[in-house]
């Protein structure tokens, strides 16, 4: 009790500790400190009253995707602007057009908000990089997929003008977390035709990046890390996802493993989990399995506890000293990341497409999972297996840091050193080992 109190205890410290260095304009993520998702308003043409604008919304973040149900975007027009029509999105409500006689604007919100349209969408209605529903993927795995853009007409403007600059961007990407710098006049964007050889450039661009925060977003930590080691049986316990938060709204509710769950369970709580000690909807699990001459061999396990939720297009970060030769990872595919100001390599892992880049829900009887081995180059400056050098200093899921082991926790090496030498060694001794018991007993 005292032990978990202690634990409870340092968490708390930490995050706090976190939180006060943490203000709203300078939190950023270390791993990858240029993240952002940048807004661009496009000005393509004049109307008789207004302007066609083209609006795109790119993720420059490595590994934070938007997922289901995809981006919405709004701001506040600051006369009485309406929008006319769209191209590849849509206003979520039309708002009051009561004054319009002949012709009926698409919105006339002030403040409208806009979303994707699904991939299903009426042909007329679609532009080139629109359509998916509002999902991005991460600038880092798919960046021919990690923008979308839609046009608008925009009329109604008063006087004779250029365009008055939206104010109070806003994202939600989904959910809250983004926030969003005023959108400022900026150069107007080039575009190379005819083969590279003209530019044409757009009539005036406005732009906007939008920055990120699991502060803001305060969502209870989703996952944990775990640990074990060829060298001890012990496993290194995930710590728990449900303390600390009081904010979180909902403490997890779990069903026992082997206990059926029914629709309606799934229906009342979609966040249903199976009960574990940890009580953390995912696990990431580092199995350090193999110590060769040169090279050193990790399983790498995610495990999904929701019995509601599954992760398409899934990544995990990893920040280890030891990536600095990529890794050779067999049944995920992977990158290491630029980084700079930490020392250690960052790692970004993610799915094979077709086989398992979808991390299924937990059933009655397991978690859902998807593991890979990674075979990892020594270099034998840095690789040791004493003082936790093995174990990673920082793992996330889909962009959220997951809750590490403390140190104290860590798998121990065995008294003597042999463990510590490669297997390699390890044959030749036991072999020596063998022959001089032979020549013994002979
Ligand atoms: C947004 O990200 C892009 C690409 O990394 C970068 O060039 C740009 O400076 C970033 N914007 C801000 C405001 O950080
Ligand atoms: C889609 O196209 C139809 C027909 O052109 C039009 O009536 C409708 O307003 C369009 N929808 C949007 C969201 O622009
Ligand atoms: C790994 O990801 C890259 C970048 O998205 C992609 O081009 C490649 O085809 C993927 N490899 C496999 C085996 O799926
Ligand atoms: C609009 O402004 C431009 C330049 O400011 C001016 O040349 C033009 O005559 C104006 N048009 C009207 C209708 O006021
Ligand atoms: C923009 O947001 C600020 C702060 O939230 C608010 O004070 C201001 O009234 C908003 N402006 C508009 C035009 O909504
Ligand atoms: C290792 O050695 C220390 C002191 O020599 C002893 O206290 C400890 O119990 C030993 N551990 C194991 C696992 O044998």
């Amino acid at each position: 009790m005292g032990l978990i109190n202690s634990r409870i205890c340092h968490s708390v410290l930490i995050l706090i500790l976190l939180a006060s260095l943490c203000s709203f304009s300078d939190c950023y993520d270390p791993l990858d400190p240029n993240g952002n998702v940048t807004v661009t308003f496009d000005i393509l043409q004049w109307t008789v009253d207004g302007y066609v604008a083209r609006v795109t919304i790119q993720n420059y973040y490595q590994y934070r995707h938007v997922d289901k149900p995809g981006w919405q975007l709004g701001w506040t027009w600051t006369k009485n602007e309406v929008i006319w029509s769209m191209n590849g999105a849509f206003a979520t409500q039309q708002g009051d057009c009561s004054t319009f006689t002949s012709q009926i604007p698409h919105s006339c919100k002030i403040d409208p908000v806009i979303v994707d349209l699904l991939p299903d969408a009426a042909n007329e209605n679609k532009s080139s990089d629109s359509c998916h529903g509002g999902l991005l993927s991460a600038w880092a795995i798919n960046p021919l997929q990690s923008f979308s853009s839609f046009e608008i007409t925009v009329g109604h403007l008063e006087g004779n003008t250029t365009g008055y600059i939206p104010l109070n961007l806003t994202l939600m990407a989904p959910g809250p977390g983004y926030t969003c710098g005023q959108l400022e006049d900026t150069d107007p964007t080039v575009s190379s035709v005819i083969g590279g050889r003209r530019q044409e450039q757009v009539f005036r661009t406005w732009k906007s990046s939008c920055t990120y925060s699991s502060y803001l977003a305060n969502k209870a930590p989703v996952c944990c890390v775990s640990y074990s080691t060829f060298y001890n049986p012990i496993i290194t316990s995930c710590p728990q996802c449900i303390c600390c938060r009081s904010s979180n709204p909902n403490p997890m509710s779990c069903i026992g493993k082997g206990n059926p769950v029914t629709q309606s369970d799934l229906a009342s709580k979609p966040d249903i989990v199976q009960c574990t000690d940890h009580m953390c909807p995912l696990r990431v699990h580092w199995h350090l399995k193999n110590n060769y001459k040169d090279q050193w061999r990790v399983k790498l396990t995610i495990s999904n506890y929701n019995y509601g939720k599954s992760y398409s297009d899934w990544n995990v970060v990893v920040q280890h000293p030891g990536f600095s030769q990529s890794p050779i990872t067999y049944s995920f595919n992977s990158t290491v990341l630029p980084t700079v100001g930490i020392t250690d390599e960052v790692a970004l892992f993610w799915g094979l497409e077709h086989y398992n880049s979808q991390l299924l829900t937990a059933d009655e009887k397991q978690p859902g999972s998807v593991t890979t081995e990674v075979l990892l180059e020594k270099d034998s400056k840095s690789f040791t297996l004493r003082n936790g050098w093995a174990f990673p200093k920082r793992i996330y899921f889909n962009g959220d840091n997951c809750e590490m082991p403390l140190p104290d926790t860590f798998p121990m090496l065995p008294n003597g050193s042999l463990s510590q030498k490669p297997t390699h060694h390890h044959f030749i001794l036991l072999f020596l080992i063998i022959l001089t018991l032979k020549t013994l007993l002979v």
